[in-house]
């Protein structure tokens, strides 16, 4: 079937949220004035009610994918968009506890006369142990692992088969809008094609899936950067399954959760092991380029002989090479001196402030002369919270110049909060992982 052309929209003046009206009184009051951000809102929740095309939309972590989570059809459509393995389970959205309260407790199909009609079932409601953390994370870039009730109105295709689901509330107010208007639980997830980094602007979305959408509902730059934490608080102890938004320390001064175990593969468990979050099997967030990680505690040296040295050698191909610099590494890697960086480095383009190319001599193995190489170096700042914001993008913009190699500065995962789900997202896009 085709698609038509895919349009994106601007609902940027939402991020504003509903100050201190309820949702219903917020979206009450915009379908009255008939704003253009109503009017967009209203055409996203129309195609997620009735038609099998996901649309995209902004969250706080990162762009969505979304699909009503109740039809099997709508749902397909999101696997279809990104061209996702079927058995990586998807995170459901809700605007409200009502709303997750209402998937966990399905109204039961009518009973035939004959069937008993006394035999009601318990009211479910969401495990104690997630309490603390609804209380203090939700809304926002948690996810929590529920058992999928027996009549779920879930479809099927969310959650692969499994007999949970992941759900989350997101904190961005654009995002429960739209889950809001529609009034249906979204299915969600990041809205790349498979392998790609994931989306945190409607341009990278618009790059990915523009002939495959037909909305993207555009709210400006996603914050946090990077998706959920994903936590199973079903098992004993209770386990992070993704690293995310939210950081393991701050989970751990959650009454039930000072236990919390790791059970991604953070480097430090048996490769062998399956991941218990499906999605973490996969080859992610990869750009065209190869990506050279190097650890945090790289000797410096060693990290700048390794670039020199893939330059030069003519089997490795190295013609442009880029740069993502994060708390210690200098502007152009040591490549050139200082007073000749000064003159020869140009920024890339006006929308990336951080992005410079420079020109860099190098001698071939086996070559009498020099040539220029090109490097583009890209420095996201040393804050965690800065880095996680412009990871994404920065791999993005560096395969945009189709780069040959992208090296990249990490962050001890010992760095808290953020920095594991940085480090995570790295260790999957990269085809090595350096400690010179
Ligand atoms: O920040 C986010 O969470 C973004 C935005 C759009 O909200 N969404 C997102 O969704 O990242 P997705 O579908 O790309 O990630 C789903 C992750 C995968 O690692 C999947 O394996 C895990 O959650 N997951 C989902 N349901 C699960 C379940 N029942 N049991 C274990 N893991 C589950
Ligand atoms: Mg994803």
């Amino acid at each position: 079937m085709a698609t038509p052309e895919t349009r994106v929209v601007s609902v940027q003046r939402l991020n504003e949220g509903p100050g201190s009206r309820s949702l219903a009184e917020w979206w009450a009051d915009e379908k009255k004035l008939q704003t253009p951000e109503a009017k967009a809102i209203e055409e996203a929740a129309q195609i997620l009610r009735s038609s099998d095309i996901p649309v995209a939309f902004p969250t706080e972590t990162v762009y969505g994918l979304g699909a009503d989570a109740t039809r099997s059809a709508s749902v397909q459509g999101i696997y279809r968009a990104k061209q996702r393995p079927s058995d990586n389970p998807l995170i459901v959205h809700v605007d409200s506890l009502d709303m997750l309260n209402r998937l966990l407790n399905p109204t039961p199909t009518p009973r035939t006369p004959s069937s008993p009609s006394s035999t009601k079932t318990p009211r479910i409601s969401i495990p104690e142990i997630y309490e603390p953390l609804l209380e203090r994370f939700w809304p926002g870039p948690l996810t929590i692992i529920l058992p999928n009730p027996s009549g779920s109105e879930l479809a099927p295709e969310v959650t692969s088969n499994l007999t949970t689901f992941g759900v989350r509330m997101p904190s961005s107010a654009l995002a429960r809008l739209l889950i809001h208007a529609t009034d249906r639980p979204l299915a969600a997830p990041s809205a790349n094609a498979s392998t790609k980094p994931s989306p945190t602007t409607a341009q990278h979305v618009y790059h990915d899936l523009h002939d495959r959408i037909e909305l993207i509902l555009d709210g400006g730059r996603s914050g946090v950067g990077v998706e959920s934490t994903v936590v199973d608080g079903l098992c004993q102890p209770p386990a992070i399954l993704r690293p995310g938004g939210i950081g393991i320390e701050e989970l751990r001064t959650c009454p039930g959760w000072e236990n919390v175990i790791v059970a991604y593969n953070d480097g430090t468990l048996d490769v062998k092991e399956i991941p218990r979050a499906p999605g973490m099997k996969y080859r992610h967030y990869s750009p065209k380029a190869r990506v050279v990680l190097f650890e945090a505690d790289s000797h410096f040296a060693g990290v700048v002989r390794h670039v020199q040295k893939d330059l030069q050698d003519t089997a490795i191909g190295a013609h442009t090479v880029g740069i993502i610099r994060t708390r210690n590494w200098p502007q152009g890697l040591g490549l050139a001196s200082a007073d000749v960086l000064a003159s020869t480095m140009r920024p890339v383009s006006s929308a990336i402030e951080n992005l410079h190319s420079f020109p860099v001599p190098v001698h071939e193995t086996g070559s009498p002369s020099s040539r220029t190489k090109m490097a583009f170096d890209y420095h996201l700042g040393s804050e965690t919270g800065a880095i996680a914001h412009g990871l994404f993008a920065a791999l993005r913009a560096l395969d945009e110049l189709d780069v040959d190699v992208i090296y990249v500065e990490g962050i001890s995962d010992r760095d808290g909060d953020l920095a594991a789900a940085v480090m995570n997202r790295l260790r999957k896009a990269a085809g090595a992982e350096m400690k010179v």
